[in-house]
């Protein structure tokens, strides 16, 4: 059997009295796409922040690739190899977005100038901002910004990428651009985590899903299997999201 890439044990934070995350037990395979789902204020993001290290855990352990990175700083644990995007998009304004991509590979280490500019453009490419690489950051669009946080995540070389509703507010065609890019990533081997509201899209990326509610994991498993769980996810989360489960239902 394959080892964990990733693995969360009993983990649980508090927040004066709310467990946004309660006594979660969860694990990550390289290569696999995991969809994360839930309504607003499941825990989600918190999740993410305790994996990142942004947040502390009140209690429980995150172990990657083996070793308790529980109470490692964000920029360690950036640098061991777990990238996540924000859900609010917060690139250096005024550098470029070459600057930007560069910046993340200089932070990741290992690379000079010359290297990190290369990688940097490698990046640039294959999320298609090449043409924009001279531009401030602060001009992209939002489509635009958000494939820049996706290049700066994968200039850090991760292991495992956790993405945060990065397809939140973008048109049909752009979600379709950004399904194939994290296609393309996790093809390289790349373990990701996606956050997504849309249906349609956990559909697509994701083999497995995981349904959080109130902190804790209401049901997971294949995701056409979960997807078609429609009582539990109407149960739970409303009808509104079992019809969209169901609509994104190929
Ligand atoms: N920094 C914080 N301080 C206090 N409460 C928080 C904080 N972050 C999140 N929460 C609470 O934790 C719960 C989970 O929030 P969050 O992880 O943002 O959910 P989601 O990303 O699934 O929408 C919510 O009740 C939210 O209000
Ligand atoms: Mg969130």
């Amino acid at each position: 059997m394959t080892a964990p890439i990733l693995e969360l044990r009993q983990l649980s934070r508090n927040f004066d009295g709310v467990r946004a995350v309660d006594n979660l037990n969860l694990q990550l395979f390289p290569g696999e796409i995991v969809g994360l789902i839930g309504p607003n204020g499941a825990g989600k993001t918190t999740l993410v922040n305790l994996i990142s290290g942004f947040l502390q855990a009140s209690s429980g352990s995150v172990i990657f690739n083996g070793e308790d990175i529980t109470r490692v700083k964000p920029q360690r644990i950036a640098r061991k190899g777990i990238a996540r995007t924000f859900q609010i998009v917060q690139p250096f304004a005024q550098m470029s977005v070459l600057e930007n991509v560069m910046a993340a590979a200089v932070f990741a280490g290992g690379s000079g100038f010359k290297q990190a500019r290369e990688c940097a453009l490698a990046y640039l490419e294959f999320t298609n901002l090449a043409d924009l690489k001279d531009r401030p950051a602060s001009e992209l669009a939002l489509a635009s910004r958000k494939r820049l946080e996706l290049a700066k995540s994968l200039a850090m070389k991760p292991r495992i990428l956790l993405l945060d509703e990065v397809n939140a507010g973008l048109n049909s065609s752009e979600i379709d651009g950004a399904l194939k890019m994290i296609k393309k990533i996790a093809d390289t081997g790349i373990s990701i985590v996606v956050i997504e509201h849309l249906m349609r899209v956990v559909a697509s990326l994701a083999q497995r899903v995981v349904v959080l509610h109130r902190g804790a994991i209401l049901s997971q498993g294949p995701t056409q299997k979960v997807f078609e769980d429609r009582l539990v996810i109407e149960a739970y989360l409303g009808t509104r999201f079992a019809h969209k489960a169901q609509a994104g239902n190929p």
